[in-house]
């Protein structure tokens, strides 16, 4: 397989750029990221911080990154931060695209796998671990928080999701759910609401709380008057 699928489900629309790389957990896994820009560009995931994300939301450790371009953003912080091996190919080292990720079919009952899923949580830093569940027409994409030594390349669980969907070729999406064990309320950060409001903007969020209950919001009631403007677009 040639880099170009996986470019082309980055998604640049602000900068074209597509940016696209592998990561090899410590067990020999493959795992993928693709750049995931937004209209607030601070609020972007570079391919690199979505690859070792992902890698590290599955319970594995990073240990060497295929990339094309290694002057890819963010890849000094996770190079140095893994201890990663740099590896620059002009080929990814996986067959198919399909062996990075599928949507999941298998019937959920959703609270109950969102509960589960907590434990995946890597949160060192806040021992606050929170799970999302991303749904598309074909099935769906789970994600949990990842943190690291930088606070600000941590990750949330809502945007793990979104990165590894994007990866597996999904930019339509129906609906998100997410769960905190620990909070009052479980309910995305501003800056999750930022990233849905452009990824899934009429979409239903279903928010799990620690009492049992849930409740139902637009991401448009979510985040009103948002941020957006046609002069940004390439
Ligand atoms: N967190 C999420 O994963 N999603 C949210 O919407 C709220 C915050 C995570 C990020 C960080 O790992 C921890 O919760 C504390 O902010």
């Amino acid at each position: 397989m040639s880099w170009k699928p996986l470019y082309e489900n980055s998604y640049v629309p602000y900068s074209s750029d597509k940016e696209a790389c592998v990561v090899e957990s410590k067990s020999g896994k493959y795992y993928a990221g693709v750049r995931i820009e937004n209209i607030s560009y601070p609020l972007t995931i570079p391919a690199v911080q979505a690859a070792c994300a992902i890698c590290l939301s599955e319970g594995e450790i990073p240990a060497k990154i295929y990339i094309q371009d290694s002057s890819s953003e963010q890849l000094d912080y996770w190079v140095g931060e893994f201890n990663l091996e740099i590896i620059e190919t002009k080929d990814p080292p996986v067959e198919d695209l399909e062996d990075l990720y599928n949507a999941s079919q298998e019937n959920l009952d959703v609270l109950s796998r969102l509960k589960s899923l907590l434990d995946k949580a890597v949160a060192p830093n806040s021992d606050f671990p929170v799970s999302a569940i991303l749904f598309t027409e074909d099935g769906y994409f789970e994600g949990v928080n990842v943190e690291v030594s930088a606070w600000t390349h941590g990750i949330c669980a809502e945007r793990v999701a979104i990165s590894k969907a994007f990866v597996a070729g999904y930019t339509e999406f129906t609906r998100l759910e997410v769960h905190t064990r620990k909070g009052e309320i479980s309910s995305p950060c501003g800056a999750c609401r930022q990233v849905i409001s452009e990824l899934l903007p009429y979409h239903d969020i279903i928010l799990h709380h620690s009492d049992g209950t849930q409740s139902e919001h637009l991401t448009l009631d979510l985040l009103p008057f948002s941020f957006k403007s046609s002069a940004l677009k390439r």
